[in-house]
């Protein structure tokens, strides 16, 4: 089986790299890839990528991911999000190749507490929200095979991260105040990444199974339950930390260019009876995590 993944070296599209190696011939490329062309803004470029690597399965972790920014460059955010992965989508129908996506709650409106299913009323708040609902939408009308997840709130021990943005200001800061009434479940990229190498061989012999999935850790919690959970761990982990008090703050004392749904939570029981999956709570992968990074 040959794979191509596209966007490598994101949050997402570095775990990738290690969880597909070992279930097929890995090509990944990057936006500035230079055997290949990864660059979403370069349409027929992309498509002359898929063309040129033949593969038996396209895994896109490329996106425009900056929420706010894409408030004012809806068209490039559209390209990327949304008519790049038509592209990417074309080209697996007409070859016969598995596409998987990914997208995100943000597709939904956020009202009410109940978590989303697959099957609940799209309603985006802001472009990123859109344009990654119009991706979708594009695949699906493309009739290729696919794999979309929808995730929330994710997060990888590479590169920066909320946890560690919440580590530096308790070390600085004696008091914090984070949003208490966004409510989500934050999903670690690696998981994000184990579970679609598992998909993928179960689609591969089973096509039928082809669709759209909610993809995230379990249970949930606000953005000032994760940084409480954080800077508890760490500071059991032995961590001198300045911080005295993490004081709940409602979303509008943050005001942003984009709006962001206040219910991010979403229901994964299609995916984990699909795919005979159990889905583990945020808090353990949130763990594993700052262990890593607190070893640092
Ligand atoms: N992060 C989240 O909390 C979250 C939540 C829900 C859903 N998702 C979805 O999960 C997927 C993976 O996200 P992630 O967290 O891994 O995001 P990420 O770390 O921002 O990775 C996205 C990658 O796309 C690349 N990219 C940007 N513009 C590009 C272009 N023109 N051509 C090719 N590549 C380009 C980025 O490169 P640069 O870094 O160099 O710009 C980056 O490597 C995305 O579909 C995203 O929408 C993410």
């Amino acid at each position: 089986m040959k794979i191509l993944l596209l966007g490598k070296g994101g949050q997402v599209g570095w775990e990738l790299q290690r969880a597909l190696a070992p279930i097929g011939e890995l090509v990944a490329v990057d936006f500035d890839s230079t055997d290949y062309c990864g660059d979403f803004t370069n349409l027929d470029g992309l498509a002359d990528t898929v063309r040129r690597v033949g593969p038996d399965v396209i895994v896109n972790a490329a996106a425009h991911t900056a929420v706010d920014k894409a408030e004012s460059e809806p068209e490039l955010a559209r390209t990327i999000n949304a008519l790049a992965p038509a592209v990417l989508a074309r080209e697996a129908a007409s070859s016969g190749a598995l596409l998987v996506h990914y997208s995100t709650d943000y597709v939904f409106d956020g009202s009410g507490d109940a978590p989303r299913s697959e099957a609940d009323t799209v309603g985006p708040l802001s472009v990123y929200g859109a344009t990654k609902l119009e991706g979708e939408q594009l695949i699906q009308q493309s009739g290729c095979k696919h794999l979309i997840f929808r995730t929330s709130w994710v997060y990888a021990a590479r590169g920066g991260n909320f946890a560690k943005t919440m580590l530096k200001l308790a070390r600085e800061r004696d008091r914090l105040t984070i949003i208490d009434d966004q409510i989500g479940a934050p999903t670690g990229a690696d998981l994000l990444a184990d579970i679609t190498a598992h998909a993928i061989r179960t689609v591969r012999a089973r096509p039928d199974l082809s669709g759209l999935y909610h993809l995230v850790a379990g249970g949930e919690t606000s953005w000032h339950g994760y940084a409480s959970f954080v800077i508890d761990f760490a500071r059991k982990a032995g961590e001198v930390l300045a911080v005295q008090e993490v004081a709940p703050v409602p979303t509008t004392n943050f005001p942003t260019p984009a709006k962001r749904p206040l219910n991010s939570r979403l229901a994964t029981t299609k995916l984990q009876d699909t795919f005979n999956l159990v889905i583990p709570q945020w808090q353990s992968g949130v763990e594993r995590m700052l262990t890593e990074i607190l070893g640092e």
